[in-house]
């Protein structure tokens, strides 16, 4: 990527960057791990190598590292190096012979209406057998293990299994087609693949098996399937091929030694991509990704060792690696995993299943957040959510609307909310408060202890206060990506060299007076309004402003005088419906917020709108739309817009 090529960034009206701050609660303070969040964040930027060293130390090293970090081969950056780790020594092994082994790891529930749970020791022995298995079919170090499965617990046995032994795990999510799971498994040339029968999401039963048979026609790396029987129906198996997963695991002894791996082993690849490029795989490693995965999560949540932690993300997203898996097992607490949606059958399914499990942590996307909220609040019933103790949110920018509203009704104003920014490429979180902080609705807040991030224009110099511009990350961290799988030197072309020095994250952004960043969407989708360059987010942001507004999302059509001008899609809540009168005054709420610049010239209704599997708006699709392509059924396609 030419840096020339990047927009020049100016924004004249903000609506974002104007909310009033809301304080923790004095109880929320009381009881908080660290309660001078300031001085915490402080002590850890003067010397961010001593506050990761320290971090590093959390975790269980079978040799430590001779050094913190090393740069020498910029921007393939090493940390703790010659240190030697797993992460699953860290996740389970750990455990074993304390009294976190009777604890619950993972409570599982499909919509299905199926129900397990693991506790440390069941699940630690179900991860060996497995990985004993993988060994019987010859899988070892380094070896790519491709997982296609819904978010069951032997998705996070097959990540955990395949890390214990040293092999490489390649989740690839189960609402994917054949198309796409074929690319993942070409690229990165697995010899094992774990997937299931079936999978169940709302009232429908997902054919899995037969979408690998496809994947898999022509494929010469794949030597061996490991089938989970996880519906009732017979399943067609390759002879000499595929294998059931019980039949594999059943005769297994419970103890597997767990490979000593080098800080900087693989620990897994997981693809993503941009509106543009091709898919990346993203590389991770066991040593750098877990420390800052376990410190970020334990920062930033708060996490006490009695959290009942549900992620609605699933194992195909990082935001399922990182969150619902690695972290919540290294902090030793109890994870919930849900396969389905939870707001099937009825909207109060998620509240229902918070009160039932106790869940003190509820960590899900913004798109869910206001798909709930369109559906009105008789839903949110307070006596089902007195567990919760903290919100978050991940993915995209959540608007204030949607933010006052999971703060309020969902948190009943006792819960931070805790707005995570980062990116399949960080790992972990870079952006996110600390729990005690004062919060600002629709701010992810500034960069976590330890990372330095900046707004700067395309020659990296930082922006003024209130000016949108490119988020930048400006030192490396542990956690962050190592390479495209494959690919180096494209690595380095788009992440180190659009920014001389930083680390480029392709987001927009604006810090404003108190140093609290607002997230204005991918560059890939700014607009250029009569010259001011302004991002989705900004917009989005205020027409949700306006009460009937559920969700939005804007794009940017060729305006003869402005140059470009904003086209709003907007999806109603429930009990409004569309007419002139309305579009008027939504766009009286924008011009309120923005000022006469970013006033959208049209505004059209819709029922829905495209979204990756993930929940991400996919504007380019809605940009098809409007130059007259139809909106055409998402599945398979890139997962990030
Ligand atoms: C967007 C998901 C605003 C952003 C963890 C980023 C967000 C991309 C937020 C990464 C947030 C994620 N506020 N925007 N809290 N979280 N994003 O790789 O554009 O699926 O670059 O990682 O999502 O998406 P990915």
């Amino acid at each position: 990527m030419d840096a020339s090529n990047l927009p020049k960034l100016e924004i004249k009206n903000a609506y974002l960057h104007n909310q009033k701050a809301y304080k923790p609660t004095a109880s929320f303070v009381k009881k908080a791990n660290v309660k001078q969040w300031n001085a915490f964040r402080e002590k850890a930027n003067k010397d961010p190598l001593a506050y990761w060293e320290k971090a590093a130390k959390d975790l269980f090293w079978y040799m430590p590292w001779q050094k913190v970090f090393d740069d020498s081969e910029k921007p393939f950056y090493k940390w703790f190096v010659d240190g030697k780790t797993n992460i699953v020594a860290n996740c389970l092994d750990r455990h074993i012979g304390t009294e976190v082994e009777n604890k619950t790891a993972i409570i599982w529930e499909s919509d299905s209406g199926l129900k397990r749970k693991l506790t440390y020791k069941q699940l630690f022995y179900e991860v060996n057998k497995l990985a004993n298995g993988l060994k019987q079919l010859r899988i070892g170090k380094g070896d790519r293990v491709a997982i296609y499965l819904q978010n069951i617990p032997e998705a996070a046995i097959a990540m955990l299994a395949c890390a214990k032994i040293g092999a490489i795990h390649s989740v690839t999510y189960a609402g994917f087609a054949a198309s796409a799971l074929r690319k993942r498994i070409d690229d990165e040339g697995a010899k094992i693949l774990i997937t299931s029968d079936v999978g169940y999401r709302r009232d429908k039963e997902l054919d899995m098996k037969h979408i690998v048979d496809e994947a898999l026609q022509g494929n010469r790396t794949v030597q061996n399937v490991i089938v989970v029987q996880h519906g009732k129906k017979p399943v067609n198996m390759k002879k000499n091929r595929d294998v059931f997963y019980e039949a594999l695991v059943q005769p297994q002894p419970k103890y597997c030694d767990t490979e000593m791996m080098d800080a900087e082993d693989p620990l897994f690849i997981l693809f993503n991509s941009g509106t543009v490029e091709r898919p990346k795989a993203t590389v991770h490693v066991h040593g750098g990704y877990a420390v800052g995965v376990n410190q970020s999560f334990k920062l930033a949540f708060d996490i006490k060792d009695t959290d009942v932690f549900w992620s609605t993300a699933d194992p195909g997203w990082i935001t399922g690696h990182s969150y619902t898996i690695y972290a919540p097992l290294m902090a030793g607490i109890t994870t919930i995993m849900y396969e389905g949606v939870p707001d099937f059958p009825r909207p109060d399914k998620i509240w229902r299943l918070i009160n039932k499990y106790g869940v003190t942590i509820l960590y899900t996307a913004p798109t869910f957040i206001r798909a709930l909220m369109a559906q009105g609040d008789k839903w949110v019933k307070p006596e089902l959510l007195k567990s919760l103790r903290l919100l978050g949110s991940v993915g995209e920018p959540i608007n204030p609307e949607a933010w006052k509203w999971y703060y309020t009704k969902v948190g009943r104003k006792k819960c931070p909310i805790i707005d995570t920014w980062w990116q399949t490429e960080t790992g972990s979180f870079m952006i996110a408060p600390q729990p005690t902080m004062p919060l600002k609705p629709g701010s992810a807040t500034m960069a976590m202890p330890g990372i330095e991030a900046a707004v700067v224009d395309k020659k990296g110099r930082k922006m003024p206060v209130n000016k949108s511009g490119f988020l930048v990350i400006k030192k490396p961290w542990p956690s962050m990506m190592r390479t495209i799988w494959g690919e180096p030197q494209r690595f380095k072309e788009l992440y180190f060299e659009p920014i001389p020095g930083y680390y480029f994250t392709g987001d927009l952004a604006v810090r404003d007076k108190d140093g609290y960043l607002w997230m204005q969407g991918r560059t890939d989708d700014v607009l250029k309004i009569a010259g001011h360059r302004i991002g989705t987010a900004e917009i989005e942001a205020a027409v949700t402003a306006h009460k009937s507004v559920a969700e939005a999302a804007v794009i940017g059509k060729p305006h003869k005088i402005k140059g470009e001008s904003a086209k709003a899609f907007v999806v109603l809540k429930d009990g409004f419906s569309p007419d002139e009168k309305l579009e008027k005054d939504i766009k009286k709420t924008i011009r309120k917020q923005l000022g006469p610049i970013a006033v959208t010239d049209e505004i059209e209704f819709v029922k829905g709108l495209p979204k990756t599997r993930s929940g991400k708006v996919m504007r380019r699709l809605l940009k098809d739309h409007e130059a007259g392509k139809p909106l055409k059924n998402t599945t398979g396609l890139t997962e990030r817009h």
